[in-house]
């Protein structure tokens, strides 16, 4: 592909302020991905304007309160006042010569890419762009060809100088893997970005991996989340075989894991939940269809996707009569995160029915289902004793397995998580009408 000209002559006066500590970085929005990054930028010794629209967010930050899962408040309050300085005010990034981008990227209801952030995020930095070379990074997760053909002609319009690059965030919310040791891949959109995004980010990074385009970073992080994404819905399917077949699907897989090579385990329960995996991939359905192709795997696996709530609705169909007791409502191990959370979304299916929730979830106070809120309950052994039956809403490390176990109810399973018992529905144990 023909690479856009150079809009600048010289970087060497930029790199030498990004080596002295000389420039303002701004991270715009400061979820999951910006906060972690935005201090660990603050860390590295640049000034950071952390910006943000939600209020509540900058005033948390302002006191030093985190309130993302895997980001401690000392983390924010080393760096608070000296670094760091988180703010919902546009004019204070005027002086900002880096913006980084870490605004969500949603689908929209037609499960078409819903890039409505990334516009407005656009649009608050131009309107404060005043003067200078400004160097931008997109980190949010964005359909193919994004920064070519939207974002660089909407920076383009302004004919100022400017550096345009796009790093896909492979962060994992909940891992204990440093997100600074992921190797981070980068583009740019000419060789002048390039060079000045690879230098920024080696300042930061302990590995960066320069790819030939923006188009094949954005390629990258759709190839690694819908490889997830198609592996999840594959695996589900697969263990509705094992069980029709009589086979322990968890026995298999483990089994499987034993060949040195070419075999990555993915582990049925719930299907994909989260901001990402079962969202982006549709991405590549859109792009595909738009190029004269059927994008058919991405599209099946969000079939499967979506019917594994109402799958295990129809399981736990003969074991309800009143009240259920669901253990774990985030879409993740040991992270308090609810969006596209598979669980939530039986929950709404038995209230709607006008059946008897409970819910007990270590990282989660309160939930929203249809309109109304729910609240969490400490699971005691009389409450669970009177629920119909038990459900693993997530495999949460501290939830209690063995008061869930001694109550006799019978508790659905879907990770496998509990010994083989009478009392266990799961995949490799229980009646289960595929
Ligand atoms: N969550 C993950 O695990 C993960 C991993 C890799 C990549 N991503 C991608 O990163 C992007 C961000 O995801 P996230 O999980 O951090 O989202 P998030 O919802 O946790 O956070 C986004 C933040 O952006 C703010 N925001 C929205 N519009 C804004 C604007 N115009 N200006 C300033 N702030 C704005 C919101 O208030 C929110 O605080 C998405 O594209 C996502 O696909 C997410």
């Amino acid at each position: 592909m023909e690479r856009k000209q150079s809009l600048v002559e010289n970087i060497s006066s930029f790199k030498k302020r990004i080596k002295n500590r000389e420039i303002e970085v701004s991270v715009v929005g400061l979820g999951y991905v910006g906060l972690p990054l935005s201090l660990l930028i603050a860390r590295k010794g640049f000034k950071v304007r952390a910006f943000d629209i939600s209020e509540e967010r900058i005033n948390l930050l302002s006191k030093g309160k985190s309130y993302i899962v895997d980001v401690e408040d000392k983390e924010i309050s080393d760096v608070l006042g000296k670094t760091f300085f988180p703010t919902n005010t546009k004019k204070d990034l005027k002086n900002v010569d880096v913006f980084i981008v870490s605004v969500p990227t949603p689908l929209n209801k037609n499960k078409t890419p819903n890039l409505k952030y990334i516009n407005m995020a656009i649009r608050d930095i131009k309107s404060i762009w005043k003067e200078g070379e400004r160097l931008f990074i997109f980190e949010s997760t964005l359909p193919p060809g994004t920064t070519e053909e939207i974002i660089y002609k909407k920076f383009s319009k302004k004919g100022k100088k400017f550096y345009l690059c796009f790093s896909p965030e492979r962060i994992n919310p909940g891992s204990e893997y440093p997100f600074y040791e992921i190797p981070k891949v980068m583009s740019g959109i000419d060789e002048d970005s390039l060079n000045l995004g690879v230098y920024f980010y080696s300042n930061i990074f302990s590995k960066i991996v320069p790819v030939s385009s923006t188009k094949t970073a954005e390629l990258v992080k759709l190839l690694e989340n819908t490889y997830r994404f198609i592996n999840i819905s594959f695996i589900n399917e697969f263990a509705k075989l094992c069980h029709l077949e009589g086979v322990d699907v968890f026995e298999v897989i483990e089994a499987a894991k034993t060949k040195p090579y070419g075999f990555n385990a993915f582990y049925p329960g719930w299907g994909a939940g989260g901001e990402c995996i079962p969202t982006v991939p549709l991405f590549l359905s859109k792009r595909s269809r738009g190029l004269g192709m059927r994008f058919s795997m991405v599209e099946d696996a969000d079939i499967i996707n979506e019917s594994m709530p109402l799958f295990w609705h129809r399981v736990l169909k003969p074991y309800i009569k009143e009240r259920i007791f669901v253990f774990g409502v985030s879409y993740k191990k040991d992270v308090g995160d609810l969006r596209n959370s598979p669980p939530l979304k039986l929950i709404e299916i038995l209230i709607e029915k006008g059946l008897k929730v409970n819910f007990y979830d270590p990282f989660i106070e309160k939930i929203k289902v249809n309109g109304e809120e729910l609240k969490g309950i400490k699971p005691t052994k009389e409450l669970i004793k009177n629920s119909d039956v038990i459900v693993i809403g997530t495999n949460h490390s501290t939830l209690p397995y063995d008061l869930i176990l001694s109550s006799g109810r019978p508790v659905l399973d879907p990770f496998g998580v509990l010994p083989p018992s009478p009392f266990v529905i799961s995949f490799s144990h229980g009646k289960i009408e595929i």
